[in-house]
């Protein structure tokens, strides 16, 4: 009778732990490097300058000039849309539910002006203003209390801030096309202006001096 031989059982290899497979693979074995930005080399481009990368026919001197202008109005812009939301948290009165509703709408659409004011600056060039302490060193619009403040003054305040921006808009408009920068100026005119025209109308309305409370 022939004998078999049980060939020894495998023995079981213990499951690989997870410090292992980190090891064995450099994809996840590799940790992130912080604080860099302490012993960085010099930036990829220094903020006030343009750089001539992009093939867009305007001069150096027609993109500083574009630039800079743009970054006032992104300032101004990037503050007034704060002013909004700022407003829409602390809108009191009668008119709560509109003017809660449609700080908010507006919020969005200035936000959605600051995107397309800092990508023409980046495709100027140029370097957009993006952090909320140079945006409070840059901009032009007065800054508004913490305190929360009634109605009427809320919309004062919108209004002086709207503006500041138009009278800009009418002047940087009008640099842009003597310049020769066509972009910008069709971004003024076509939406920043005609946005903030368009807000300043929505909010003028609720400027009104009839009794809510009392009948006259
Ligand atoms: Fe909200």
């Amino acid at each position: 009778m022939a004998t078999v031989t049980k060939a020894p059982a495998k023995k079981a290899t213990p499951k690989a732990s997870n410090d292992q497979a980190e090891q064995s693979n450099p994809a996840v074995s590799v940790q992130p490097i912080l604080n860099q930005q302490k012993s960085a080399p010099a930036p990829l481009q220094r903020f006030g300058t343009v750089s001539q990368r992009l093939p867009i026919g305007l001069e150096e001197n027609v993109r500083q000039e574009s630039v800079d202008m743009l970054n006032l109005l992104l300032a101004d812009t990037c503050s007034l849309r704060d002013m909004y939301k700022k407003h829409h948290w602390q809108v009191v009165g009668p008119t709560f539910y509109q003017l809660h509703l449609l700080y908010d709408k507006h919020y969005e659409e200035q936000d959605a002006l600051i995107d397309q004011i800092a990508e023409r600056i980046q495709i100027l060039g140029g370097i957009a203003v993006a952090m909320a302490a140079d945006i409070a060193e840059t901009t032009s619009i007065p800054r508004p209390p913490r305190d929360r403040e009634e109605a009427p003054i809320q919309v004062s305040r919108l209004l002086e801030a709207h503006q500041i921006i138009l009278k800009n808009c009418h002047e940087f408009a009008k640099r842009a096309a003597d310049s020769g920068d066509d972009g910008t100026n069709d971004l003024i005119v076509s939406n920043v202006m005609r946005t903030n025209e368009l807000q300043v109308w929505f909010v003028s309305e609720h400027v009104v001096d009839s009794p809510l409370a009392q009948a006259e």
